[in-house]
Protein backbone atom coordinates (compact mmCIF):
# COMPACT_ATOMS: atom_id res chain seq x y z
CA UNK A 1 0.00 0.00 0.00
CA UNK A 2 1.29 3.61 -1.04
CA UNK A 3 2.26 4.92 2.37
CA UNK A 4 0.10 8.12 3.05
CA UNK A 5 1.68 9.37 6.12
CA UNK A 6 4.57 11.53 7.13
CA UNK A 7 7.37 8.90 7.36
CA UNK A 8 7.77 10.29 11.31
CA UNK A 9 6.17 7.09 12.79
CA UNK A 10 8.20 3.59 12.11
CA UNK A 11 5.35 1.95 10.48
CA UNK A 12 3.63 -1.55 12.44
CA UNK A 13 1.95 -3.07 9.13
CA UNK A 14 -0.81 -3.99 11.18
CA UNK A 15 -4.08 -1.98 9.80
CA UNK A 16 -6.89 -1.88 13.44
CA UNK A 17 -10.11 -2.09 12.82
CA UNK A 18 -12.40 -3.09 15.82
CA UNK A 19 -12.79 -3.54 19.20
CA UNK A 20 -13.37 -7.15 20.64
CA UNK A 21 -15.46 -7.01 23.41
CA UNK A 22 -15.16 -9.72 26.39
CA UNK A 23 -18.01 -9.82 28.61
CA UNK A 24 -21.56 -7.85 28.50
CA UNK A 25 -20.04 -5.21 31.15
CA UNK A 26 -21.07 -1.51 29.90
CA UNK A 27 -18.35 0.18 32.14
CA UNK A 28 -15.50 -2.34 30.13
CA UNK A 29 -14.20 -1.61 27.09
CA UNK A 30 -12.39 -4.08 24.91
CA UNK A 31 -8.50 -4.71 25.82
CA UNK A 32 -8.03 -6.74 22.02
CA UNK A 33 -8.61 -4.81 19.16
CA UNK A 34 -9.22 -6.95 15.25
CA UNK A 35 -7.18 -6.20 12.77
CA UNK A 36 -8.08 -6.04 9.04
CA UNK A 37 -6.49 -9.27 8.19
CA UNK A 38 -9.09 -10.81 11.06
CA UNK A 39 -6.50 -11.52 13.59
CA UNK A 40 -7.34 -10.38 17.08
CA UNK A 41 -4.51 -8.56 19.41
CA UNK A 42 -4.67 -8.26 23.24
CA UNK A 43 -3.32 -4.64 23.23
CA UNK A 44 -1.05 -3.51 25.85
CA UNK A 45 -0.39 -0.24 24.01
CA UNK A 46 -3.78 1.46 24.79
CA UNK A 47 -3.50 4.39 22.30
CA UNK A 48 -0.56 4.86 24.41
CA UNK A 49 -1.85 5.11 27.66
CA UNK A 50 -5.26 6.94 26.33
CA UNK A 51 -7.46 3.50 27.49
CA UNK A 52 -8.40 3.58 30.92
CA UNK A 53 -11.32 1.73 30.08
CA UNK A 54 -10.19 -0.11 27.28
CA UNK A 55 -11.16 0.16 23.79
CA UNK A 56 -14.96 1.84 23.56
CA UNK A 57 -16.55 1.42 27.06
CA UNK A 58 -20.71 0.96 26.34
CA UNK A 59 -21.64 3.30 29.02
CA UNK A 60 -19.37 6.08 27.66
CA UNK A 61 -20.02 5.72 24.13
CA UNK A 62 -23.78 6.35 25.68
CA UNK A 63 -22.31 9.42 27.43
CA UNK A 64 -20.37 10.71 24.53
CA UNK A 65 -23.61 10.62 22.19
CA UNK A 66 -25.83 11.73 24.45
CA UNK A 67 -23.59 15.08 24.30
CA UNK A 68 -23.18 15.00 20.94
CA UNK A 69 -27.34 15.74 20.92
CA UNK A 70 -27.25 18.41 23.70
CA UNK A 71 -23.86 20.21 22.60
CA UNK A 72 -20.17 19.95 21.08
CA UNK A 73 -18.73 22.70 20.91
CA UNK A 74 -18.15 26.36 23.10
CA UNK A 75 -15.94 28.86 22.77
CA UNK A 76 -13.35 29.06 25.40
CA UNK A 77 -14.78 32.49 27.03
CA UNK A 78 -18.05 30.51 27.84
CA UNK A 79 -19.21 27.87 30.73
CA UNK A 80 -21.13 24.95 30.07
CA UNK A 81 -22.50 22.71 33.24
CA UNK A 82 -19.91 19.64 32.12
CA UNK A 83 -16.70 21.71 31.66
CA UNK A 84 -17.70 23.21 35.16
CA UNK A 85 -18.21 20.02 36.55
CA UNK A 86 -14.85 18.43 35.63
CA UNK A 87 -13.18 21.80 36.23
CA UNK A 88 -14.36 20.96 39.94
CA UNK A 89 -13.90 17.32 40.20
CA UNK A 90 -10.33 17.69 39.05
CA UNK A 91 -9.51 21.14 41.08
CA UNK A 92 -11.11 18.60 44.39
CA UNK A 93 -8.53 16.03 43.21
CA UNK A 94 -5.41 17.54 42.27
CA UNK A 95 -3.08 18.41 44.64
CA UNK A 96 -2.27 21.93 43.80
CA UNK A 97 -3.18 24.67 46.89
CA UNK A 98 -6.12 26.82 45.75
CA UNK A 99 -5.96 25.48 41.92
CA UNK A 100 -7.40 27.03 38.89
CA UNK A 101 -7.75 24.99 35.85
CA UNK A 102 -6.84 25.91 31.85
CA UNK A 103 -8.19 22.57 29.35
CA UNK A 104 -6.53 21.79 26.38
CA UNK A 105 -6.59 18.89 24.16
CA UNK A 106 -3.30 17.37 23.41
CA UNK A 107 -0.31 16.72 25.87
CA UNK A 108 1.98 18.67 24.48
CA UNK A 109 -0.67 21.93 24.68
CA UNK A 110 -0.57 21.76 28.12
CA UNK A 111 3.20 21.43 29.02
CA UNK A 112 3.43 24.74 26.50
CA UNK A 113 0.62 26.39 28.69
CA UNK A 114 2.52 25.39 32.06
CA UNK A 115 6.24 27.11 30.34
CA UNK A 116 3.98 30.28 29.42
CA UNK A 117 2.30 30.49 33.01
CA UNK A 118 5.79 29.83 34.54
CA UNK A 119 7.47 32.22 32.72
CA UNK A 120 5.11 35.29 33.31
CA UNK A 121 4.21 34.76 36.65
CA UNK A 122 8.14 34.28 37.72
CA UNK A 123 9.36 36.69 35.13
CA UNK A 124 12.43 34.13 35.42
CA UNK A 125 14.04 32.84 32.20
CA UNK A 126 15.62 29.34 33.12
CA UNK A 127 13.70 25.85 33.25
CA UNK A 128 15.22 22.98 34.93
CA UNK A 129 14.60 19.77 33.16
CA UNK A 130 15.77 16.03 33.78
CA UNK A 131 17.70 13.31 31.34
CA UNK A 132 15.37 11.49 29.58
CA UNK A 133 12.37 13.30 30.10
CA UNK A 134 9.83 13.56 27.25
CA UNK A 135 7.26 16.21 27.43
CA UNK A 136 5.99 16.53 24.20
CA UNK A 137 6.75 17.82 20.52
CA UNK A 138 5.97 20.90 20.17
CA UNK A 139 8.70 23.47 20.03
CA UNK A 140 8.55 24.71 23.70
CA UNK A 141 7.68 21.42 25.00
CA UNK A 142 10.69 19.83 22.69
CA UNK A 143 13.09 22.06 24.68
CA UNK A 144 12.39 20.41 27.45
CA UNK A 145 12.70 16.79 26.15
CA UNK A 146 16.02 15.59 26.94
CA UNK A 147 16.62 12.94 23.87
CA UNK A 148 18.61 14.69 20.79
CA UNK A 149 16.53 11.87 19.06
CA UNK A 150 13.30 13.74 19.53
CA UNK A 151 15.18 17.60 19.77
CA UNK A 152 17.85 17.64 16.75
CA UNK A 153 17.29 20.19 13.75
CA UNK A 154 14.85 21.85 15.28
CA UNK A 155 16.09 23.53 18.56
CA UNK A 156 19.94 23.51 18.18
CA UNK A 157 22.10 26.80 17.04
CA UNK A 158 25.68 27.06 16.54
CA UNK A 159 25.09 29.92 19.34
CA UNK A 160 22.89 28.48 22.11
CA UNK A 161 23.80 24.59 21.57
CA UNK A 162 19.86 23.83 21.68
CA UNK A 163 19.28 25.40 25.26
CA UNK A 164 17.68 28.41 24.02
CA UNK A 165 14.17 28.55 22.66
CA UNK A 166 12.05 31.92 22.81
CA UNK A 167 12.46 33.75 26.33
CA UNK A 168 13.33 30.25 27.58
CA UNK A 169 16.94 28.39 28.58
CA UNK A 170 16.62 24.72 29.29
CA UNK A 171 19.28 23.03 31.70
CA UNK A 172 19.18 19.72 32.68
CA UNK A 173 20.38 17.36 35.44
CA UNK A 174 20.41 13.37 35.92
CA UNK A 175 16.73 12.40 37.00
CA UNK A 176 17.25 11.69 40.75
CA UNK A 177 19.95 13.47 41.04
CA UNK A 178 18.96 16.31 44.44
CA UNK A 179 22.92 17.77 44.27
CA UNK A 180 23.03 18.49 40.71
CA UNK A 181 19.69 19.76 40.27
CA UNK A 182 20.57 22.49 43.56
CA UNK A 183 23.85 22.95 41.93
CA UNK A 184 21.79 23.97 39.20
CA UNK A 185 19.36 25.74 41.20
CA UNK A 186 22.20 27.89 42.63
CA UNK A 187 24.09 28.59 39.35
CA UNK A 188 20.73 30.29 37.41
CA UNK A 189 19.96 31.93 40.99
CA UNK A 190 17.23 33.92 40.92
CA UNK A 191 16.74 32.80 37.11
CA UNK A 192 15.26 29.29 37.40
CA UNK A 193 10.92 29.65 36.67
CA UNK A 194 10.29 26.20 37.36
CA UNK A 195 11.88 22.74 37.79
CA UNK A 196 9.52 20.58 35.49
CA UNK A 197 9.50 16.39 35.75
CA UNK A 198 7.41 13.36 35.02
CA UNK A 199 6.50 11.86 38.14
CA UNK A 200 7.09 8.24 36.46
CA UNK A 201 8.75 8.95 33.08
CA UNK A 202 7.47 6.94 30.45
CA UNK A 203 9.18 7.68 27.02
CA UNK A 204 12.61 7.60 29.15
CA UNK A 205 12.03 3.56 29.64
CA UNK A 206 9.21 3.66 32.65
CA UNK A 207 11.64 5.47 35.73
CA UNK A 208 9.63 5.76 38.84
CA UNK A 209 10.61 9.31 41.27
CA UNK A 210 11.96 8.18 44.37
CA UNK A 211 9.56 10.23 46.98
CA UNK A 212 12.66 11.61 48.66
CA UNK A 213 14.02 13.01 45.63
CA UNK A 214 10.09 14.78 45.00
CA UNK A 215 10.13 15.98 48.20
CA UNK A 216 13.71 17.56 48.27
CA UNK A 217 12.55 19.18 44.96
CA UNK A 218 9.62 20.50 46.93
CA UNK A 219 11.96 22.03 49.60
CA UNK A 220 15.20 23.31 46.93
CA UNK A 221 11.99 24.93 45.14
CA UNK A 222 10.73 26.92 48.27
CA UNK A 223 13.95 27.74 48.95
CA UNK A 224 15.12 29.26 45.72
CA UNK A 225 11.56 31.16 44.46
CA UNK A 226 10.95 28.56 41.88
CA UNK A 227 8.12 26.91 40.82
CA UNK A 228 7.61 22.62 40.74
CA UNK A 229 6.09 21.49 37.92
CA UNK A 230 4.65 18.06 37.16
CA UNK A 231 3.78 16.73 33.76
CA UNK A 232 1.16 13.52 34.35
CA UNK A 233 0.07 13.17 31.01
CA UNK A 234 1.18 9.76 31.51
CA UNK A 235 1.42 8.59 34.81
CA UNK A 236 -1.26 10.38 35.76
CA UNK A 237 -5.18 10.00 35.73
CA UNK A 238 -5.25 7.45 37.93
CA UNK A 239 -2.83 5.18 36.23
CA UNK A 240 -0.79 4.47 39.58
CA UNK A 241 -3.63 4.45 42.03
CA UNK A 242 -4.68 7.94 42.81
CA UNK A 243 -5.88 10.75 40.34
CA UNK A 244 -1.77 12.50 40.71
CA UNK A 245 0.73 10.23 40.00
CA UNK A 246 2.08 12.78 42.75
CA UNK A 247 -0.12 11.70 45.62
CA UNK A 248 0.77 7.81 44.87
CA UNK A 249 3.91 8.94 45.27
CA UNK A 250 4.15 11.49 48.04
CA UNK A 251 0.88 11.71 49.15
CA UNK A 252 -1.57 14.19 50.09
CA UNK A 253 0.38 16.66 53.03
CA UNK A 254 -0.84 19.99 51.52
CA UNK A 255 2.40 21.60 52.81
CA UNK A 256 4.14 19.31 49.97
CA UNK A 257 1.97 20.69 47.27
CA UNK A 258 3.64 21.38 44.00
CA UNK A 259 2.78 24.41 41.97
CA UNK A 260 1.56 23.17 38.42
CA UNK A 261 0.46 19.85 37.59
CA UNK A 262 -0.58 18.61 34.02
CA UNK A 263 -2.78 15.35 32.48
CA UNK A 264 -3.78 14.20 29.77
CA UNK A 265 -3.68 10.61 27.88
CA UNK A 266 -6.32 8.81 29.91
CA UNK A 267 -8.13 11.94 31.36
CA UNK A 268 -11.01 11.64 28.33
CA UNK A 269 -10.98 7.86 28.37
CA UNK A 270 -9.87 7.69 24.52
CA UNK A 271 -11.18 11.24 23.54
CA UNK A 272 -8.40 14.05 23.53
CA UNK A 273 -9.03 16.31 26.13
CA UNK A 274 -5.86 17.47 28.67
CA UNK A 275 -5.79 20.24 31.84
CA UNK A 276 -3.38 22.26 33.79
CA UNK A 277 -3.58 23.16 37.06
CA UNK A 278 -1.53 26.07 38.84
CA UNK A 279 -1.99 27.46 42.16
CA UNK A 280 -4.63 30.37 42.10
CA UNK A 281 -1.72 32.94 42.26
CA UNK A 282 0.32 31.90 39.66
CA UNK A 283 -2.31 31.12 37.07
CA UNK A 284 -3.69 35.05 37.84
CA UNK A 285 -0.99 36.25 35.68
CA UNK A 286 -2.73 34.44 32.67
CA UNK A 287 -4.93 38.00 31.56
CA UNK A 288 -7.02 38.01 29.02
CA UNK A 289 -4.83 37.40 25.34
CA UNK A 290 -2.01 35.64 27.01
CA UNK A 291 -3.39 32.18 26.27
CA UNK A 292 -6.25 30.27 25.11
CA UNK A 293 -7.25 26.94 23.11
CA UNK A 294 -10.48 27.04 20.37
CA UNK A 295 -11.56 23.29 21.45
CA UNK A 296 -9.45 23.20 25.15
CA UNK A 297 -12.76 22.24 27.15
CA UNK A 298 -15.43 21.74 24.65
CA UNK A 299 -18.54 20.04 26.10
CA UNK A 300 -17.82 16.86 24.17
CA UNK A 301 -14.09 16.10 25.48
CA UNK A 302 -15.43 17.40 29.34
CA UNK A 303 -18.01 14.51 28.70
CA UNK A 304 -15.50 11.66 27.96
CA UNK A 305 -13.72 12.56 31.05
CA UNK A 306 -16.17 13.24 33.19
CA UNK A 307 -17.47 9.38 32.01
CA UNK A 308 -14.44 8.10 32.65
CA UNK A 309 -13.88 9.33 35.90
CA UNK A 310 -17.81 8.14 37.04
CA UNK A 311 -16.86 4.39 35.22
CA UNK A 312 -13.43 4.94 37.66
CA UNK A 313 -14.92 5.50 40.96
CA UNK A 314 -18.11 3.39 40.37
CA UNK A 315 -15.49 0.49 39.42
CA UNK A 316 -12.73 1.45 41.48
CA UNK A 317 -10.72 1.57 38.93
CA UNK A 318 -7.87 3.64 40.88
CA UNK A 319 -7.18 0.99 43.14
CA UNK A 320 -7.23 -1.62 40.77
CA UNK A 321 -4.83 0.06 38.48
CA UNK A 322 -2.51 0.50 41.51
CA UNK A 323 -2.19 -3.16 42.47
CA UNK A 324 -1.13 -4.25 39.01
CA UNK A 325 2.89 -3.40 39.01
CA UNK A 326 2.56 -5.53 42.15
CA UNK A 327 0.27 -9.07 40.51
CA UNK A 328 2.95 -8.62 37.49
CA UNK A 329 5.77 -8.65 39.47
CA UNK A 330 4.60 -11.88 40.93
CA UNK A 331 3.55 -13.56 37.96
CA UNK A 332 7.29 -12.64 36.70
CA UNK A 333 8.77 -14.27 39.88
CA UNK A 334 6.77 -17.52 39.49
CA UNK A 335 7.71 -17.66 35.76
CA UNK A 336 10.83 -15.84 35.01
CA UNK A 337 11.68 -14.98 31.71
CA UNK A 338 15.77 -14.45 31.44
CA UNK A 339 16.08 -12.06 29.26
CA UNK A 340 14.36 -9.52 31.80
CA UNK A 341 16.21 -7.38 33.88
CA UNK A 342 13.67 -5.59 35.54
CA UNK A 343 9.95 -5.62 36.44
CA UNK A 344 9.51 -1.86 37.17
CA UNK A 345 6.78 1.01 37.35
CA UNK A 346 4.02 2.11 38.90
CA UNK A 347 0.22 0.68 39.09
CA UNK A 348 -0.41 0.28 35.70
CA UNK A 349 2.46 1.84 34.72
CA UNK A 350 4.35 -1.23 33.36
CA UNK A 351 7.96 -1.05 31.88
CA UNK A 352 9.77 -4.93 31.43
CA UNK A 353 13.52 -3.58 31.47
CA UNK A 354 15.51 -5.73 28.77
CA UNK A 355 18.92 -3.37 28.49
CA UNK A 356 19.26 -4.04 24.90
CA UNK A 357 17.89 -1.58 22.31
CA UNK A 358 18.56 -4.08 19.73
CA UNK A 359 16.18 -6.82 21.25
CA UNK A 360 13.45 -4.70 22.55
CA UNK A 361 13.03 -3.53 19.01
CA UNK A 362 13.13 -7.40 17.66
CA UNK A 363 10.63 -7.68 20.29
CA UNK A 364 7.43 -5.25 19.63
CA UNK A 365 7.44 -7.10 16.33
CA UNK A 366 7.43 -10.56 17.79
CA UNK A 367 5.08 -9.60 20.53
CA UNK A 368 2.82 -8.21 17.35
CA UNK A 369 3.47 -12.24 15.50
CA UNK A 370 2.34 -13.41 19.24
CA UNK A 371 -1.21 -11.33 19.30
CA UNK A 372 -0.19 -8.88 21.58
CA UNK A 373 0.51 -5.13 21.03
CA UNK A 374 3.23 -2.79 22.76
CA UNK A 375 5.64 -0.55 22.57
CA UNK A 376 9.20 0.63 23.80
CA UNK A 377 10.48 3.23 26.22
CA UNK A 378 13.60 4.14 26.58
CA UNK A 379 14.94 2.16 24.03
CA UNK A 380 15.87 -0.85 26.69
CA UNK A 381 12.10 -1.82 27.90
CA UNK A 382 8.81 -3.27 27.10
CA UNK A 383 5.78 -0.93 27.98
CA UNK A 384 2.16 -1.81 28.89
CA UNK A 385 -0.15 0.40 29.53
CA UNK A 386 -3.33 -2.03 30.03
CA UNK A 387 -6.30 -0.70 30.80
CA UNK A 388 -7.18 0.00 34.68
CA UNK A 389 -9.26 -2.80 35.24
CA UNK A 390 -6.39 -5.32 33.90
CA UNK A 391 -6.05 -8.00 36.27
CA UNK A 392 -4.01 -11.15 36.89
CA UNK A 393 -5.57 -13.55 33.61
CA UNK A 394 -4.88 -10.28 31.41
CA UNK A 395 -1.29 -9.92 32.61
CA UNK A 396 -0.29 -13.59 33.20
CA UNK A 397 -1.23 -14.06 29.22
CA UNK A 398 0.91 -10.48 28.27
CA UNK A 399 3.37 -12.38 29.90
CA UNK A 400 3.14 -15.79 28.76
CA UNK A 401 3.31 -14.14 24.84
CA UNK A 402 6.10 -12.00 25.97
CA UNK A 403 7.83 -15.09 26.98
CA UNK A 404 7.75 -17.08 23.99
CA UNK A 405 8.75 -13.95 21.30
CA UNK A 406 11.28 -13.56 24.09
CA UNK A 407 12.04 -17.57 22.75
CA UNK A 408 11.16 -16.73 19.10
CA UNK A 409 13.85 -13.81 18.50
CA UNK A 410 16.73 -15.73 20.76
C1 LIG B 1 5.02 12.61 29.82
C2 LIG B 1 4.49 13.08 28.49
N1 LIG B 1 4.45 14.39 28.22
C3 LIG B 1 3.97 14.85 27.04
C4 LIG B 1 3.51 14.00 26.07
C5 LIG B 1 2.96 14.55 24.78
O1 LIG B 1 1.59 14.33 24.71
P1 LIG B 1 0.81 14.49 23.29
O2 LIG B 1 1.36 13.47 22.38
O3 LIG B 1 -0.64 14.27 23.64
O4 LIG B 1 1.07 15.88 22.84
C6 LIG B 1 3.57 12.63 26.30
C7 LIG B 1 3.15 11.67 25.24
O5 LIG B 1 3.59 10.55 25.16
C8 LIG B 1 4.06 12.15 27.53
O6 LIG B 1 4.13 10.85 27.80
Amino acid sequence: MQDWRWPTYRPRNITLEQVVYENDDPNRGGVRVKAKDGKVYLDAVGGIGCLPLGHSSKRWVGAMTEQMNTLVSAAGPFWTDVNTALARRILDMAPVADGRIFFGNTGTEVTEASIKVALKATGRDVIIGFEKAFHGRSLGSLSLTANPKYRDGFLTTPEDDGKRFAHMNVVRAPFGDLEATAKLLEQYAGRVAMVCLEPVQGEGGINPAKRDFLVGLHGLCRQHGSLLALDEIQAGSGRTGDFSAWTTLVGDDPALFPDIIWWAKALGGGFPISAVVARGDIAAHMVPGTHGSTFGGNPLACRAAMETLDIMQDDDLFARAGSQLATLQTIAATKPISAVREVRGLGAMLGMDFGDPELVSKLVAATAEQGLLVTASGGIAIRWLFPYWAGEDILAEAWDKLGKAVAAVS
